[in-house]
């Protein structure tokens, strides 16, 4: 069988799926990889590195996706400004697509009816199911890490006033304040951040476990009043709340994010689309001059202003939807993802191919689209809310 790493072609996407270490275990298992021309440039990897794997080189991405049987790239398809369409466009009946597809994002929803409609096979990265067997797959929880990191410093970045407190001669300037909404791997890693460069950090998760942990790492926690019950479902996961325990946690978040300078949006239901939690009603009482970073946006976003994959400035509030943070830290993310995503190719392998045995439960979490139609629930369920 053969796989094809495209080169990403999502504005500012630097990251690749393979790396020559990731390659060479391919190859080890019994596939022949493709790598588009540079396609590694973005993360630092030049195309000698994967030729000297036992990786082939090709120049267009339509003759790779051409030949390919497996296509593993890190972002869901995109629209191809080379060819004039989309990624898909490209891809033939019959073919392999593991990838964070984000089937649950109305915005994706288009792509994926047309995936199932071409009889592509897609798994989906950010259905891998955080249970211990599936650590080492977890790319999720990898480029998590990397946005609650990247995604404060682009917030401290944008800020105008200094994030620690400042002593000088003329005066003490205060630090800045930082609430981070949902505390789990993205959320965490940000409330750390904030807390390096010196801010005053509050957070709220409806989960008490991720309360605890934001705690410890130094942040206040604001108080949802959330019943655990209704909080936290099977697996210890977040569930998606009621529409009355929303209205009276919008109502919580009013009041914190009035004097906050950077308001972090990290809470997700998995596999869901991500809770509404900041009207743009809520944002036009911020501070001018405060800054929004909206991680969630490939699930919809948690504040209803973010704009996909845009940066904009409302009421001189900066509201950040980038897509791919990860892509900004390009070599310690590529390094992360391209490893989880062989040790998952290896797991689903058998006999040099893939096998789907769709009754694993780390193979029908990633399930999206098979033999024709779109399976995956989540996915299915916000298809008919929309
Ligand atoms: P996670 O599942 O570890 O954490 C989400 C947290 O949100 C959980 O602790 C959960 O309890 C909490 N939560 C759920 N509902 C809530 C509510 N109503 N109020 C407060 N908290 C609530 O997820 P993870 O891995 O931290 O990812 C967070 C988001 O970051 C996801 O949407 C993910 O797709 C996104 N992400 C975005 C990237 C980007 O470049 N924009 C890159 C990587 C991740």
């Amino acid at each position: 069988m053969i796989i094809g790493i495209p080169t990403e072609i999502m504005h500012g996407e630097r990251r690749v799926a393979a790396i020559p270490e990731t390659v060479a275990t391919m190859v080890a298992d019994g596939y022949e990889v493709l790598v588009e021309e540079k396609a590694g440039d973005g993360a630092f990897i030049p195309d000698e590195a994967y030729i000297g794997v036992g990786a082939e080189i090709v120049a267009e991405a339509a003759d790779l996706y051409a030949r390919a049987d497996i296509i593993l790239k890190v972002k869901e398809p995109q629209f191809n400004e080379t060819y004039g369409c989309s990624e898909i466009d490209l891809m033939h009946p019959g073919q392999i697509i593991i990838a964070f597809l984000h089937p649950a994002s109305p915005v994706n929803h288009d792509m994926i009816r047309k995936m199932a409609e071409k009889q592509i096979t897609g798994l989906t990265l950010d259905g891998i199911p955080r249970i211990s067997r599936a650590q080492n797959m977890d790319a999720l929880t990898s480029m998590s890490t990397c946005a609650g990191y990247k995604g404060m410093l682009l917030a401290a970045e944008d800020l105008g006033i200094f994030m620690p407190q400042i002593f000088s001669a003329v005066g003490m300037i205060k630090p800045a304040q930082v609430l981070v909404i949902g505390a789990g791997v993205a959320g965490l890693q940000a409330i750390a951040t904030a807390k390096r460069l010196g801010a005053v950090v509050s957070a709220v998760d409806i989960r008490p476990d991720a309360a605890e942990q934001a705690k410890s790492l130094g942040a206040r926690l604001i108080e949802t009043g959330v019943p655990t019950d209704l909080a936290v479902g099977t697996g210890g996961y977040a569930r998606r709340l009621p529409s009355e325990w929303l209205q009276r946690e919008r109502a919580v978040l009013q009041e914190a994010i009035k004097d906050k300078d950077i308001v972090f949006c990290s809470a997700l239901v998995p596999s869901q689309k991500a809770p509404v939690l900041l009207t743009r009603e809520m944002v036009a009482g911020m501070k001018p001059g405060s800054v929004i970073v909206d991680i969630s946006i490939d699930q919809g976003g948690n504040c209803a202003v973010t704009q996909p994959g845009e940066t904009i400035v409302e009421n001189q509030i900066t509201i950040h939807g980038i897509k791919n943070i990860p892509g900004m830290l390009p070599v310690s993310s590529t390094w992360l993802f391209a490893r989880n995503c062989v040790n998952l190719l290896h797991y689903l392998t058998e006999n040099k191919a893939i096998k789907l045995d769709r009754t694993d439960e780390i193979t029908a979490s990633i399930l999206t689209t098979i033999d024709g139609a779109i399976v995956h629930e989540a996915a299915l369920e916000a298809m008919n809310e929309s």
